[in-house]
C-alpha cells in the first residue's frame, strides 16, 4: 500500500498545530501507521533534504527543520502521496490555496508548517521501507476500525 511521510515541522509544532494537521488527514481518509516527536539531528535534516544543497536557502532550512521538535508520521492510502500534497497546499504559502494547510496557516516559504513526501519512491525512502530507517519511524500493519490494537506506535530511534 501507498506511504507518505507527513512531518510537521518546527514552527507547526510550536504553534500548536499538530492536532490541526493530523486532523485533516484523518478527516480525509487516510490511516495513520506511524507517529512520533523527535528533534532532528543536523545530519538527518542535511540527509532528508540532500536534493536541495546547492540552494540558496539550504542553510537556513536545515537550522529551521532542527530548531525544535518535529512530528514524524506515516501515513498510508491509496493516492496518498499526491493527495497529501494537495491537502498540504504550494511550497509559497502566499500561493497556497485556500483551505489547504499552508493556504490556511502559514505565510512564509521559510515557515511553512509541514513536509510532505513528493513521490511514493520518496515516500518509501522516507518512511524508511526502501533503504532502511531515516527518521527511525518504522510504519505498523494495524487494522484500524477492524480489529482492536493495543496502541499505536513505534519505533526504534
Ligand atoms: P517539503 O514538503 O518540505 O519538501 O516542501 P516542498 O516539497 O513543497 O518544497 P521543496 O521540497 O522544494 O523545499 C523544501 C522546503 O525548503 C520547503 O518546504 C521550504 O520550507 C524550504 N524552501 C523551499 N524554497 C524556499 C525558498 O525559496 N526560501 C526559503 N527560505 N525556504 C525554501
Ligand atoms: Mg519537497
Amino acid at each position: 500500500v501507498e506511504q507518505t511521510y507527513i512531518m510537521v515541522k518546527p514552527d507547526g509544532v510550536q504553534r500548536g498545530l499538530v492536532g490541526e494537521i493530523i486532523s485533516r488527514f484523518e478527516r480525509k481518509g487516510f490511516k495513520l501507521t506511524g507517529l512520533k516527536l523527535f528533534q532532528c539531528p543536523k545530519e538527518l535534516a542535511e540527509e532528508h533534504y540532500k536534493d536541495l544543497k546547492t540552494k540558496s536557502f539550504y542553510p537556513a532550512l536545515i537550522d529551521y527543520i532542527t530548531s525544535g521538535p518535529v512530528v514524524c508520521m506515516v501515513w498510508e492510502g491509496v493516492g496518498v502521496v499526491a493527495s497529501a500534497r494537495k491537502l498540504i497546499g504550494s511550497t509559497n504559502p502566499l500561493q497556497a490555496e485556500p483551505g489547504t494547510i499552508r493556504g490556511d496557516l502559514a505565510v512564509q516559504t521559510g515557515r511553512n508548517v509541514v513536509h510532505g513526501s513528493d513521490s511514493p519512491e520518496n515516500g518509501k525512502r522516507e518512511t524508511g521501507t526502501l533503504n532502511g530507517t531515516l527518521f527511525g519511524l518504522r510504519s505498523l500493519s494495524l487494522n484500524h476500525g477492524k480489529k482492536k490494537t493495543d496502541g499505536i506506535y513505534l519505533l526504534n530511534r
